[in-house]
């Protein structure tokens, strides 16, 4: 097949995207499709997937203007398969508040939150510790624990200067986990991975710095948890809509799982989370991403036909 691969781009999250899509790429190669890899950061990338009039879009994008629907939107008028989710299910999951919304709706646990209005002291539900964090960022990027109001307003403040929508979040103790799901209409689930930091805050030095955390397969939670946290992943991958694949973040506290956040592009480098997880299954990393692809294309042949 003729694959193209969208790498890189403008967004906070460009280098970690830089790495997904070489990874991909190479992979999809080793399968034996032909690949292209274009770079979002330039503006020539519509004219050459035109030019190329691949079988399939590879999105190894992430964050704005990749995983939050514009570029799904992109291809979808210009009517080529693309992998992972569509236009909706993509702009919901890249914002937490959002998110958490429909989570709390459907009586998915989600920790407690408030919105906060630029300039305006929130009152907090909820006793510090709490987190600050934008709504519409990755990589932890403007995320901050704070103890105190003091600390909060400075953490607000600083929030605001990299996004327009900030929320607070109550602190949730606990062992923080992963699971990827795989699929369109009968998703599967991937093992769930326990993640074990030095801090205790999955952060964005402990995400890309080797030996920065440690993924445990399988995870070492009671079995009946396990269920509880794999009900809960796979309900939210269905009730966001999510297609092809994703990756949900769960802190697990006295026995119930909080969703903090679903990732509907992962990281996708051959050490990533998902593709560990995938491995952990059988399933190679050249195998996974070829699977992706089939997954896109069978999403947009079903949505033809609809
Ligand atoms: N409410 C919370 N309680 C405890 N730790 C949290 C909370 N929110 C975030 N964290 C920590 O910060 C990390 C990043 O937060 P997350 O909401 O997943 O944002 P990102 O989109 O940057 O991944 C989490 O993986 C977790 O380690
Ligand atoms: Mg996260």
């Amino acid at each position: 097949m003729k694959i193209v691969v969208l790498y890189g781009g403008n967004s906070p999250e460009r280098e970690v995207s830089l790495l997904s899509g070489k990874a991909v790429g190479k992979a999809l190669r080793r399968k034996g499709h032909n690949i292209l890899l274009l770079d979002t950061a330039k503006n020539t990338f519509v004219k050459n997937i035109l030019k190329a009039s691949p079988d399939c879009v590879f999105v190894a994008l992430h964050g704005e203007r990749g995983e939050d629907g514009i570029v799904q939107g992109l291809l979808e008028t210009l009517n080529i398969p693309y992998t992972g989710s569509g236009v909706r299910a993509s702009a919901i999951c890249m914002n937490k508040i959002v998110t958490k919304k429909i989570l709390t709706y459907h009586k998915i646990p989600t920790p407690a939150f408030v919105e906060v209005q630029k300039d305006k002291c929130p009152r907090l539900p909820f006793s510090f510790p709490a987190v600050v964090k934008p709504a519409n960022m990755g990589s932890t990027i403007g995320i901050k624990v704070v103890h105190n109001k003091k600390e909060m307003l400075t953490a607000i403040k600083e929030c605001f200067k990299l996004d327009s929508e900030v929320f607070i979040e109550e602190y949730i103790k606990g062992t923080e986990v992963t699971v990827g799901i795989l699929g369109n209409q009968k998703p599967e689930l991937l093992p769930v991975i326990e993640i074990e930091t030095a801090t205790g805050f999955y952060d964005y030095k402990a995400k890309y710095t080797p030996g920065g955390s440690r993924h445990i397969i399988p995870a070492r939670i009671d079995k009946k948890i396990v269920k509880k946290i794999e009900c809960i992943a796979l309900n939210t991958y269905k009730i966001l809509g999510c297609s092809g694949f994703a990756r949900m973040e769960i802190i697990v506290r006295k026995g119930t799982p909080y969703v903090l956040d679903v990732n509907t592009i992962p990281g996708m480098t051959d050490t990533s989370l998902l593709p560990d997880a995938a491995r952990a299954k059988g399933i190679s990393f050249d195998e996974l991403c070829e699977k992706i692809v089939k997954l896109g294309i069978e999403r947009c042949q079903k949505q033809k036909k609809e």
